[in-house]
């Protein structure tokens, strides 16, 4: 099973676009509701909750784990990936015979495409804090920008701690938003007016993305806005092609379980509104100990 996780509803954004283009393999999708957003708390917090996460999706039957949250992806993955993961394949190895597991971010495959769309080589970062505060996408983006690029970028970030709030809360029509929209945008785009390329660094943000492409225009700053789905969903099937000991581990009834840490009634409704066809969810609770 692959399993995709994120703070709230934002990996669904995520998880549409991979069924889309491997609709065969079955899915665990886990919104960490209860305890969304992640994006305002600290380095310990969001990694700890991360990891909670990943050991139930592991304790579920998940062979591959994807962080379809780029805050998750940016303060927790290499931890997890250089701590944590040797521990639990260890153990899996002594209760499975030979399976091994693995767990993938978002940031990585979204930084390999960025440098080929942008003609001024300005581009522009909307994430949450966390994900701002780790630099992850700047430094990133440098590496790969200059080595297979062989060019360099000026990279500039804008935090926007309301967006994943209100996406949260269904309020993302609401004119409340509207005016959070316009507030971060005009705020980037004053500190580099040059920005032709816009990253939603956030699996939330492609749910207001046409209010943000509106409020482009309207700014008269039309902006290519990149959304991660498709990116991410590329990056899968090709690592899939590249790694058989995960791929050949993988059920194929290409079904798909929906598990929250909230309300499980609210997250269907929401969810169903989200990926255009009905879905089932069921609460679960994180515990330390899994
Ligand atoms: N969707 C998430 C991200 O990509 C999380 C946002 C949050 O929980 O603050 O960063």
């Amino acid at each position: 099973m692959i399993g995709i996780f994120d703070s709230g509803y934002g990996g669904l954004t995520i998880l549409g676009q991979i069924r889309k283009v491997l609709p065969e393999y079955d899915y665990l999708y886990l919104g960490d509701n209860a305890r969304a957003p992640y994006g305002t708390r600290s380095f310990d917090c969001i990694y700890h909750y991360t990891l909670d996460a990943v050991r139930y999706m592991f304790s579920q039957g998940c062979t591959l784990i994807i962080l379809a949250c780029n805050t998750a992806s940016a303060k927790a993955l290499r931890t997890i990936q250089q701590h944590d993961l040797p521990l639990i394949n260890a153990q899996m190895r002594k209760w499975e015979n030979e399976k091994i597991v693995n767990v993938l971010g978002v940031i990585r495959p979204t930084v390999e495409v960025v440098p080929s769309i942008t003609r001024t080589g300005h581009v522009g970062i909307l994430a949450t804090p966390a994900t701002v505060s780790s630099e992850s996408y700047v430094l990133e983006l440098d590496k790969i920008a200059s080595t297979i690029y062989g060019r360099s970028l000026i990279v500039t970030q804008q935090p926007c701690p309301m967006w994943v709030p209100l996406i949260e809360a269904g309020e993302h029509n609401s004119d409340g938003a509207k005016y959070f929209i316009r507030k971060y945008l005009q705020e980037l785009l004053a500190r580099d007016p040059m920005i032709d390329t816009l990253l939603l660094g956030c699996t939330h943000y492609p749910l207001i993305q046409p209010a943000i492409d509106a409020e482009l225009a309207s700014l008269g700053h039309p902006c290519k806005t990149i959304a991660q789905g498709e990116i991410v969903a590329r990056s899968l099937a090709d690592y899939l092609q590249r790694h058989p000991e995960y791929e050949t581990q993988l059920q194929k009834s290409g079904s798909c379980r929906y598990l929250t840490t909230d309300d499980a009634e609210r997250f269907s409704s929401a969810a169903t509104l989200f990926l255009g066809n009905t879905v089932q969810a069921e609460r679960i609770e994180l515990t330390v100990n899994q």
